[in-house]
């Protein structure tokens, strides 16, 4: 099957993103999400993004115009019932995630590819709400979505090779890099990346230094593009948690137990860039 049009579930900063990339890409996209609100606000931020990419000469005014023509918005997941691949990428929480899946198996044609975007949820177990596990499969994007080359592809234990290949060949018509991961708490990806954003709050929680130099060591010592907990405001500390409490019970090791001070910050509604408060403040 050659994917054509798709419906990217979540018009959140990875949902819009994911949803830029497939209009550039020439797939007619539906960016779907439960508010009016979230969805004017990730059609602003795909504009914004075209908008500086032309004034940048990286693309030209007809590529922006080409790109926004074959995105529309719908507020209806019913509108999943033209589409060829889902791509869920609304908040990491399994209850939430399967009544979406469910939902889109209901409502979409036999031969569509559901997808989430999920950083660390069993693909395994979400497939298994749908009466089609053998098409449900991880399609994880890194942020920022339009920068970011990765995307790992995880297969369940019932995805089939004709899913994951339609999948592997639709990321590559994205320009993207795809990896082949099991299904294991975290991936490969956060498996990896997680534990040392932890690591790092907790050196902020034992006094070990401040955030700022904490980030300048990894910066300058280690040559990360950002360091730790610069980037754990980016992604967002709930999405951080979520992450690191999905390693610690699916693992089992107390080496992942999650850093009191990151659980105080979610739960007083510091969520990092886009609350306006994490380890740092944002105007
Ligand atoms: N959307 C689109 N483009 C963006 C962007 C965004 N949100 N943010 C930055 N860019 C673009 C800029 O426009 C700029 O483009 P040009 O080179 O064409 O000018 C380019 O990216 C570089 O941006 P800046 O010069 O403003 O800043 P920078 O050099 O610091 O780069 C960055 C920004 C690319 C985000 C860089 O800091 C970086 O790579 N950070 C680490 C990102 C990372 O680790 N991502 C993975 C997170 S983990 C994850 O995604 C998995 C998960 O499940 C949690
Ligand atoms: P976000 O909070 O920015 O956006 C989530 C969006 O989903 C919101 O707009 C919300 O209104 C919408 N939503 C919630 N329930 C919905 C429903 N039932 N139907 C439709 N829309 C619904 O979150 P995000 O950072 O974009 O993360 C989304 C997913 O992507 C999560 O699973 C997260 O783990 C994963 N992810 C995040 C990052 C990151 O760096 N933030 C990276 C890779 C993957």
């Amino acid at each position: 099957m050659s994917v054509k049009k798709v419906m990217i579930v979540g018009a959140g900063q990875m949902g819009s993103g994911i949803a830029q990339v497939f209009a550039q890409s020439g797939f007619q996209v539906i960016l779907n999400d439960v508010t009016e609100d979230a969805l004017n606000k990730g059609k602003a931020s795909i504009e914004k993004i075209l908008t500086k990419d032309v004034t940048k000469g990286k693309i030209t005014e007809e590529d922006k115009s080409k790109a926004l023509n074959n995105l529309s918005l719908s507020g209806n997941i019913a509108d999943a019932a033209s589409c060829d691949l889902v791509v869920e990428a609304i908040v990491e929480n399994m209850d939430v995630k399967t009544k979406v899946f469910q939902e889109l198996d209901r409502v979409t044609p036999p031969h569509a590819i559901l997808a989430s975007n999920t950083s660390s949820l069993p693909i395994t177990e979400i497939a298994a709400v749908t009466n089609r596990p053998e098409k449900v499969i991880g399609m994880h994007f890194m942020n920022p979505v339009p920068v970011m080359k990765l995307v790992e592809i995880i297969r369940g234990l019932q995805t089939t090779d004709e899913t994951y290949e339609t999948v592997a060949e639709t990321a590559e018509r994205l320009n993207k890099t795809s990896v082949e991961v099991n299904d294991f708490p975290g991936f490969a990806a956060n498996r990896i990346l997680l534990p040392m954003i932890n690591e790092a709050i907790y050196a902020v929680y034992e006094g070990v230094a401040s955030p700022e130099d904490i980030d300048t060591v990894m910066k300058l010592g280690m040559n990360h593009p950002m360091g730790p907990l610069q980037l754990a405001d980016f992604i967002g500390l709930d999405t951080c948690l979520y992450i690191m409490e999905v390693l610690h019970d699916g693992l089992g090791d107390s080496k992942y137990r999650p850093c009191p001070l990151l659980r105080k910050y979610v739960k007083a509604g510091w969520l990092g860039k886009k609350s306006g408060r994490g380890f740092y403040e944002y105007t």
